[in-house]
């Protein structure tokens, strides 16, 4: 009765380690599965990351560039292109941008600089001033029309 006994406690304690190394496995098996997952992913991550900052560099230009709308009617939009192109920065003064309705302040420039330099830095763009205003679909003239309506506008 005795041995009995302690012989089903045995099977009992081989049941329990069996069920423990299943266990046991089972989890390295689940671990070595996220692992390999994990790895598997690495490089979507990594391109995600690549992307992230490739789009962080290619996606907010891309969203303040803007087509001057003249393409479709064939005739030119300044007041448009203006809301399209240029209002997004010289609305606000961003980054130091002369504001449109800073009658005073363009007035100045004009002073200083004349048109001609003012449209010229416009199409080179000069400082936090990209070029053309990031407006890739814009000519010389349209520049030259857009800085004599942001510029001349109160007078
Ligand atoms: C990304 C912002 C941004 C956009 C978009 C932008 N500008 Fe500007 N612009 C600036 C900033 C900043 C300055 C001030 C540069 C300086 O004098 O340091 C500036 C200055 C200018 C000047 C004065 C240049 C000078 O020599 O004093 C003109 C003219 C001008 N912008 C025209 C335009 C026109 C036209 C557009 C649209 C086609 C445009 N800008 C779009 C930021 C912008």
């Amino acid at each position: 009765m005795a041995v009995f006994k302690s012989s089903i406690v045995l099977r009992f304690a081989q049941l329990g380690a069996l069920a423990a190394s299943v266990v046991f496995m089972g989890s390295s098996a689940a671990q070595s599965n996220n692992e390999q997952i994990a790895e598997r992913l690495k490089p979507i991550g990594e391109v995600c990351l690549a992307g992230q900052s490739c789009a962080r560099a290619g996606a907010a230009p891309m969203a303040a560039v803007s087509a001057a709308p003249a393409a479709a009617s064939g005739e030119f939009d300044v007041e448009q292109t203006y809301q399209t192109s240029c209002n997004v920065c010289h609305a606000s003064g961003m980054a130091g941008a002369p504001k449109f309705d800073d009658n005073a302040e363009w007035a100045k420039r004009l002073a200083d600089k004349g048109l001609d330099m003012l449209v010229a830095n416009a199409i080179s763009g000069i400082n936090a001033m990209p070029p053309r205003g990031m407006c890739m679909t814009c000519s010389d003239d349209n520049i030259a029309a857009l800085v004599e309506y942001i510029s001349g506008h109160g007078q």
